[in-house]
């Protein structure tokens, strides 16, 4: 395939201090027994000097889960996209429906916050989500593809190749009722063309577009298998060490 395939864990604000090194003990040997697909995780800021220690060796990847839009300042309480990256951090996510949801990220600071991710290195995880309303509704796209342009307004094409894209409708998300693999696909595609008419359909063909919400090791081949999904976001199956190594197989 053009687009390798990305297996990226979310752990949100889980995980205690002495539950990082374990999992990481079980996953790492696994990890680098097959190359076929990236692998990442997210995990809070406060974990990850020491998943990056811990991780040196290993082609596991680390993400942080927000960053701000400056690289430094009086902005107490955040997190500086240009620290993430002199740490050595790869990916962020920008955008995720929890920080739309609750705490009040509008689409101007995605593509800010995007944009400082750009500058600073990082290869930010573009979130995109969609609510049932809109899915129900006479133009169920609509949602997305706007939060799609949004986000992106101003980022060229050169930049673009460190994008990826999570596409993610909100009520499968941590609810045990993904979406079905054909209507993810529909959205994915949908998001792929359109990338394809704000860029270029090379651009399109290249980017990678994510599925996340409820994916399980019982779901994740169905989602993967589908033409435009080149990846899954997975929150809670992930926590468990075991279950993140078996979405990881399903991916290779
Ligand atoms: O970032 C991950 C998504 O929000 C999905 O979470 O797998 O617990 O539904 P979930």
């Amino acid at each position: 395939a053009v687009r390798r395939p990305l297996v990226l864990a979310n752990w949100k604000m889980n995980m205690a201090p002495d539950q990082v090194k374990p999992y990481l003990a079980t996953v790492l040997p696994e990890v680098e027994k097959d190359e076929a697909a990236d692998v990442a995780i997210a995990a809070q800021d406060l974990y990850l000097p020491e998943m990056l220690s811990l991780t040196a060796s290993s082609r596991l990847m680390l993400s942080a889960e927000n960053a701000h839009w400056t690289d430094d300042g009086a902005y107490t309480g955040e997190t500086s996209p240009k620290a993430l990256a002199a740490l050595g951090v790869d990916y962020v996510l920008i955008g995720h429906f929890e920080r739309r949801k609750l705490f009040n990220e509008t689409d101007e600071r995605v593509n800010l916050k995007t944009k400082a991710a750009l500058k600073n290195g990082l290869k930010p995880i573009v979130d995109l989500d969609e609510d049932l309303s809109a899915y129900a509704s006479a133009d169920p796209k609509t949602v997305v593809l706007k939060q799609l342009a949004l986000a992106l307004d101003g980022i060229s094409e050169t930049a673009m190749k460190n994008v990826v894209i999570a596409y993610e409708p909100t009520w499968a998300i941590g609810s045990g009722e993904a979406a079905s693999a054909e209507q993810a696909e529909k959205s994915a595609a949908l998001i792929r063309a359109s990338l394809a008419n704000l860029y270029s359909p090379a651009l399109a063909e290249q980017t990678r577009i994510l599925y996340g919400g409820s994916v399980t090791t019982k779901n994740a081949a169905d989602f993967l298998s589908q033409e435009d999904i080149d990846g899954i976001l997975v929150g809670k199956a992930a926590l468990d060490p075991k279950q993140f190594l078996e979405l990881i197989d399903i991916a290779q």
